[in-house]
């Protein structure tokens, strides 16, 4: 070509970029791509060209691959280090693919800059006659080279800083080598390869590590059987699963979403952040699902050797010495440099009884040795208490999850324990592993009482041993506040017990500060009225200030209840199992005779039935107060916290709990107005292929209980989707479910079907919100609403359903809500049932004579 030719092309390139795009997804043989054309994949999800970051200068251009959305997202960049640098006009890279079946990118002068190093294809061509070779954009964003069916090479085995769905994170067993993401050098601006790495372990294959340059910066958890596979619905309704592939050749992590959802990639920022990013269709924006670290105090080593990292705390996470260790240097330690890490305050004599003390939930240490094969715990156990040097041991169950028909996975240490984080419970159940540390045999007896708690369980401990156990040990250890967070078992000979009783056991969840009856007696003034600030189901709630300034609620179940020492040991070990932050904290318990109290996180704004109803007659005064208060955002705000609260307490947390008595009530608001689930007294746990139960104790609130409980006394997770619906219809329409005059219908759903029905749903809309709502989302809170009060109980939506609905904003695949029938036929018998004057809010039990 000579130059007037190249020159005339250079111009007409610069002159109309956006005219040369061609279509279709591949580049033939012998075909280029040049400046300002693009590949998209069939389907239109990816899109690869030059791009080049908006702050460069001289402008530099990179071949990549990024989504075909209104934020334009790279995800994989080919010549990240060698950058067609624009100097004047003589640019003109373009991309290739040769008859040696690579794709090369090359520059005005035909040099190349990158090239996919591809020689497989290079035999073919002289011999047999193939097809030619072909790379092609597939939808899922991979780039691959095809040649007679085979894939030559594929992007997705060269990952630059992003994981997407269906790409791996994977090591090769044999060469111990695997891809690495490695972070852009600048977030914006530059592709090149930044300071930090993420991928699997080489050394061990059972972690993944993020480096900052050659460093261990951050660690995942060690694979154990049951955390291979993780899965959960983020809050684009995308559910993301990770798969864990484990056999003799690989071990890798994969990526992968539900059908249809929107783009959900990890990416490795330069910042030193794995991150985990939705794209949410409705504001055009990348949200981030999740960012690890979560605190420099999970960084790696930061607590030194053998400190840890309690994060159980939340916000104030920080480090803390093994138990029977103390800061190596103290004086660093105070002063917040933890890097000396902790020694030893009494050497294990080795022999004669040395004890393993169990702590569970941990992000077990780094530098272990994977004793080979085939493991049961107890053989485990023995090769660390035979063996002097060996500080601590870690055993894992993969008979369930194992594809190689492994039995158990066991981990031991010598010497120094580092890289700790103590995890605790976590919103997805069971998270890190018990680690067994040895200690001295004697060093149980000079423990404070309460420190250590000795339980030898039986598999399925009766509820009554484990709440005398805690009522004990948190009511009576006043002492133990500073090491509150090392809830201990110790297991003396470890031979008689295993793993999963110690994962099992529910007084491990328990951390309350002990607070003494008298105390509280003289800090409420002997219960006196001002410091009342409610009444709940089975007794009244107190405001409470503790001499360290905390604000505190405590409850004090009615002496005279039946129920209440039933209720109260359920409440109080439910609540200290779940953690939500849709849920209430309960912070501690205490019991003195018949006095039984609880005590909760305070709230600033209280039930939502006070803001939400009361605030009604305080706008006959004064309007815009209460619309400042529960403006549409605001409640559309609490309706899907609920929703998300209740999906954990049915499917996320570890248990299936039946809540049973939902109403708006017993939703409390924080400060910044988000929900919060209280009263567990009447929850119910059901085991795990549970459906449903019976009962002839139908408890709960008329109006919210299902109709199916109230006459069968069947309840199960849809009977807390009715309940759900009521509060959503509630919140809606400002009307009390309980009210007896609603224009002429007999009750809130009939009246809210009937609009719905006639295509006014608007008009249910509280009058006080009407200006600052959003039509769409609240048609589709009514509609969402009316499904969940249908009168079949198999008609209504699991809250899974419910949480990705509200999320998702889209009514087009809902089903029509159907007429409610039972309603219709007896509201005239629930006056009677309520003896007509008392249409309240109060629980109240139902004795159902069957
Ligand atoms: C990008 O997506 C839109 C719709 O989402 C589609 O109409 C368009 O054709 C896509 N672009 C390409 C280059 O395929
Ligand atoms: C491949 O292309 C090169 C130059 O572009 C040419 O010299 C060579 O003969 C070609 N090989 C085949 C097998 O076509
Ligand atoms: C291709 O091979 C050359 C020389 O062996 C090497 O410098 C280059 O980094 C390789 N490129 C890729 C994309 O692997
Ligand atoms: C990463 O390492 C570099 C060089 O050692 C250091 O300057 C930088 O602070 C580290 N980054 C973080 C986030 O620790
Ligand atoms: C979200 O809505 C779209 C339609 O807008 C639908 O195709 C998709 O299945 C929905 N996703 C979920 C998780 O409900
Ligand atoms: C004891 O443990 C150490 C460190 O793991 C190891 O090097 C040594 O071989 C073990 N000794 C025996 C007898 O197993
Ligand atoms: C482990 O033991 C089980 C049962 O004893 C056996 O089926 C399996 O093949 C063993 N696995 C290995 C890797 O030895």
């Amino acid at each position: 070509m000579d130059s007037t030719a190249s020159t005339t092309i250079v111009v007409f390139l610069l002159l109309l970029p956006r005219l040369c795009s061609s279509a279709g997804d591949k580049i033939e043989l012998g075909e280029q791509l040049l400046l300002g054309q693009t590949r998209a994949s069939d389907g239109g999800a990816f899109v690869l060209g030059f791009f080049s970051p908006s702050n460069s200068t001289p402008e530099r251009q990179y071949i990549g691959i990024w989504y075909n959305i209104t934020d334009r997202t790279v995800v994989w960049v080919a010549n990240r280090e060698a950058p067609a640098i624009a100097a004047g006009r003589s640019i003109a890279p373009r991309l290739a693919l040769t008859n040696d079946s690579n794709l090369v990118l090359s520059d005005a002068d035909g040099r190349v800059l990158w090239s996919t190093n591809v020689t497989a294809g290079v035999a073919d061509a002289a011999g047999r006659s193939t097809s030619p070779p072909v790379a092609e954009l597939l939808n899922n964003g991979n780039l691959v080279i095809r040649s007679n069916g085979a894939i030559l090479w594929q992007s997705f085995d060269h990952p630059t800083d992003t994981v997407i769905p269906e790409m791996k994170v994977q090591l090769d067993k044999r060469t111990r080598r695997g891809a690495r993401l490695v972070s852009w050098k600048d977030a914006g601006g530059d592709p090149s390869p930044g300071s930090f790495s993420y991928g699997m372990d080489p050394e061990t294959s059972l972690q993944l590590v993020m480096w900052n340059g050659s460093r261990p910066y951050w660690r995942t958890t060690v694979w154990t059987g049951y955390l291979t596979s993780g899965q959960y619905l983020a809050a684009t309704g995308t559910t993301i699963y990770l798969d864990v592939v484990d056999n003799d050749d690989e071990i890798y992590v994969k990526l992968r979403v539900s059908d249809g959802a929107s783009p959900t990639r990890y990416v490795m920022t330069s910042s030193g952040e794995f991150q985990l990013l939705g794209w949410d269709k409705s504001s055009s924006e990348w949200i981030t699902f999740s960012s690890f670290p979560t605190h420099h105090c999970t960084t790696y080593g930061y607590c030194g050797p053998n400190g840890y990292c309690d994060i159980t705390t939340g916000a104030a996470a920080a480090c803390k010495c093994l138990d029977g260790f103390e800061p190596a240097s103290g004086g660093e330690w105070s002063a917040s440099r933890f890097s000396e890490g902790c020694r030893r305050k009494e050497a294990p004599p080795c022999g004669g009884g040395d004890g393993f003390l169990a702590l569970p939930r941990m992000k077990v240490p780094d530098k272990f040795s994977t004793l080979v094969g085939n493991m049961t715990f107890d053989e485990c156990a023995a090769r660390c208490a035979t063996n002097c040097s060996c500080e601590a041991y870690a055993h894992a169950d993969l008979s369930s999850s194992s594809a190689r028909g492994d039995i158990g996975r066991c981990l031991v240490w010598a010497g120094e324990l580092i890289d700790m984080v103590m995890i605790g419970q976590t919103t997805w159940g069971r998270a890190g592993e018990t680690l067994y540390l040895r200690v001295p045999a004697g060093s149980t007896s000079s423990r404070g009482r309460g420190n250590v708690v000795k339980i030898a369980v039986p598999i399925l401990a009766s509820a009554l041993v484990l709440t005398c156990i805690f009522f004990v040990y948190f009511c009576k250890s006043r002492e133990n506040r500073r090491k509150r967070e090392s809830q201990k078992t110790l297991v003396p000979g470890s031979r008689n017990t295993s793993s999963e009783l110690l994962e099992e056991n529910p007084t491990q969840d328990l951390e309350f500060p002990s607070i003494r009856f008298s105390d509280i007696v003289a800090a409420t003034d002997n219960f006196s009225k001002s410091c009342l600030i409610g009444r709940g189901g089975f007794g009244k709630v107190y405001k409470v200030t503790l001499e360290n300034g905390q604000e505190v609620a405590i409850k004090r179940l009615s002496k005279d209840s039946d129920q209440g020492i039933e209720e109260f040991k359920n409440e109080a070990i439910l609540i200290a199992k779940l953690q939500h932050r849709n849920l209430v904290r309960l912070l501690g318990c205490c019991t003195e005779g018949s006095e039984k109290l609880l005590i909760y996180e305070y709230l600033a704004n209280k039930g939502l039935d006070a803001i939400l109803f009361v605030m009604m007659m305080l706008m006959l005064f004064a309007d815009g107060a209460r619309k400042s208060l529960l403006d549409w955002p605001t409640r559309f705000g609490i309706i899907k916290g609920v929703a998300r609260g209740l999906l954990y307490l049915h499917q996320d947390s570890r248990l299936t709990v039946i809540h049973r008595d939902l109403k708006a009530s017993n939703i409390l608001l924080d400060a910044e107005m988000r929900p919060k689930i209280a009263d567990f007294g009447m929850a119910k746990i059901f085991g795990e292929n549970q459906q449903k139960a019976n009962t002839k104790r139908v408890v709960g609130t008329y109006g919210y209980i299902a109709p199916e409980y109230s006459t069968e006394g069947s309840f199960s997770v849809k009977s807390d989707v009715y309940s759900f619906g009521v509060l959503l219809l509630e919140i809606v329409s400002g009307i009390r479910i309980s009210s007896t005059d609603i224009m002429e219908f007999p009750s809130l759903i009939v009246y809210a079907w009937s609009l719905w029905k006639e295509g006014k749903a608007k008009n249910l809309i509280d009058s006080s919100i009407a200006e600052s709502s959003s039509l769409d989302e609240v048609q589709l809170c009514i509609h969402v609403g009316l499904l969940c009060v249908e009168d079949n109980p198999n008609s209504r939506p699991l809250m899974s359903s419910v949480v990705s609905i509200l999320e998702n904003g889209s009514t087009t695949f809902l089903a029509m809500p159907n007429q409610p029938a039972y309603f219709a036929q007896t509201t005239s018998e629930m006056d009677k049932m309520t003896d007509g004057s008392s249409r309240n809010t109060m629980t109240m039990t139902v004795l159902q004579g069957r």
